[in-house]
């Protein structure tokens, strides 16, 4: 994770917020770029799921919503997490991702040693025995295996164990509260009046801006069931404890759809074909299928609504976590939003000639966290030769054509001779009116190649004296190989449309 925060900084990929005042815990800027990674993450997924698709329909809906919204989705009761405070440190914590486990001494147990969730074996088994020496029992043998095979979610501990356990940032047990609900939605006023019946709220998903637009899509659409709204959008959460860099922010982007289905239908076969749908998205965006797994939600843990849910996970440099969620949410929503407004949320299904509330598969994918695993998949550090065939280290990042944030990079090869800088430059600007592609006239050959490398420009295009006095060629040279061979114009652009567009 650190070179690749490392990286994002140094090339302009992604910036703390406010980083002059000493930064802004959860937020995070986009440099130029991130924000055409991001982008063309974004546009990829619209492409796909919206532009090629017949049975899905895009949206925009706005940010702040009425309020009823978000009390008709549950949101206002139930959005919240569970926090552990610690008296002693001033630390929080979610306690559904703190975990505690026995520190057993000479098969005795005397007490437990909490962690946060991701945390090594070896800090934990230090931990523990820090419990050791307090008890003065340096001697003790310590039970390892017990603190790897009997953890516990904090969410579980009982008042007892709580008073007999040590805390992740602690010097001494007892300092860990009992957790309680902590609410997520970030509040604001709206309108000139300040008192409470001028609460609103950032949105903390955009599903509903879905929801509350359903029926002004069936009403000036022709959407036959099944069909899909989709939806491209800030999504706001006071987290508890933003970290992992972008894995989890205050602010991030969501890209979710609403797939509305008929109650009958085989809704476990339409959740699989969701699931392979997204997989196969993620690998066409260069994400390695081997990274990715599935997480089934048990039933017993199953929010009341749902059927079900499993998570894509993807393996984050800071463990497996959740990529992309998707839920089988059932008519839940829009019978909340059906009686809350008193609106009908019922589909006239002309092919069975019924009424009903449609059911729902919610696929739905943060920006910011497929930033993360395409930033964690395309980093790669190797060893290729240099202008003098000396092996060199090279950073290389190997994003997919498709969402690399520059296309290509046109050099000519020697920045004193009109003749090539004049071709060179000509190529730059027909290819940037499809593309962003980069121009770079100055240095060795190949540190220019180096410096595109690293920002994962996947093809570099050099002008030389062949192109000027043969017969109009260049050479293309690929990212991740190195290989060059010479192309035609023509050749090269049905090539580049081929890579980047296909
Ligand atoms: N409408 C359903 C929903 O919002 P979720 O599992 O809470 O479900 C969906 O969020 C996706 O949004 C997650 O899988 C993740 O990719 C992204 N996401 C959620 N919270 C996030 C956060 N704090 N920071 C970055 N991405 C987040």
């Amino acid at each position: 994770m650190e070179d690749i925060v490392g990286l994002c900084k140094r090339r302009g990929f992604i910036f703390a917020s406010s980083e002059i005042y000493g930064g802004y815990n959860g937020f995070y800027d986009y440099g130029p770029l991130g924000v055409e990674l991001r982008n063309n993450i974004k546009q990829a997924w619209w492409r796909d799921f919206v532009h090629r698709r017949d049975d899905i329909e895009g949206l925009d809906s706005s940010i702040i919503m009425h309020p009823k919204i978000w009390k008709a989705s549950g949101h206002v009761d139930g959005f919240s997490d569970p926090l552990v405070d610690c008296k002693e440190s001033k630390k929080r914590y979610r306690a559904d991702q703190l975990f505690f486990a026995p520190v057993i001494l000479d098969g005795e147990q005397v007490g437990y040693v909490a962690f946060v969730e991701g945390t090594d074996s070896a800090s934990i088994i230090k931990r523990a025995k820090k419990v050791r020496d307090h008890l003065d029992k340096k001697q003790a043998t310590l039970d390892e295996a017990a603190l790897d095979n009997d953890r516990t979610e904090f969410t579980e501990a009982t008042a007892e164990q709580r008073t007999q356990t040590l805390g992740p940032d602690a010097s001494k047990v007892d300092t860990l509260t009992a957790p309680r609900e902590f609410k997520l939605m970030f509040e604001t006023k709206v309108g000139p009046l300040a008192d409470d019946s001028a609460v609103a709220y950032l949105r903390p998903e955009t599903a509903q801006g879905i929801f509350a637009n359903y029926k002004n899509i069936v009403d000036t659409g022709r959407v036959k069931i099944p069909f899909g709204i989709a939806q491209i959008g800030k999504a706001f959460r006071n987290e508890i404890t933003p970290r992992n860099f972008i894995f989890r922010s205050r602010e991030f982007e969501q890209m979710e759809i609403e797939y509305f289905i008929a109650p009958e239908a085989d809704w476990q076969a339409l959740h699989r074909e969701w699931l392979d749908t997204c997989i196969d998205w993620l690998v066409s965006i260069g994400l390695p299928r081997e990274d990715i797994t599935e997480d089934v939600h048990p039933t017993e843990k199953l929010a009341f609504y749902s059927q079900a849910t499993t998570d894509l996970m993807f393996h984050f440099p800071h463990g497996e976590q959740e990529l992309w969620g998707i839920a089988c949410r059932s008519d839940y929503d829009l019978k909340q939003h059906q009686e809350h407004s008193g609106k009908s949320m019922e589909f006239f299904d002309e092919a069975s000639k019924s009424k009903y509330v449609p059911h729902v598969i919610e696929p739905s994918l943060g920006v910011d966290r497929t930033l993360l695993a395409v930033l964690t998949a395309a980093y790669c550090e190797d060893e290729v030769p240099n202008d003098k065939g000396q092996v060199e280290k090279r950073t290389v990042m190997k994003f997919s054509p498709k969402i690399a944030p520059v296309k290509a990079a046109i050099f000519p090869l020697l920045k004193n001779k009109p003749e090539l800088v004049d071709v060179a430059e000509k190529l730059y600007k027909k290819l940037q009116r499809r593309w962003n592609v980069f121009y770079d006239a100055s240095g060795a050959i190949g540190r220019r190649y180096r410096r595109q490398d690293e920002i994962g420009t996947p093809f570099g295009i050099t002008i030389d004296f062949d192109t000027i006095e043969k017969d109009g060629t260049v050479t293309l040279r690929d990212r991740d190989t190195c290989e060059q061979r010479r192309v035609s114009e023509a050749e090269l652009i049905e090539f580049l449309e081929e890579q980047i567009d296909g």
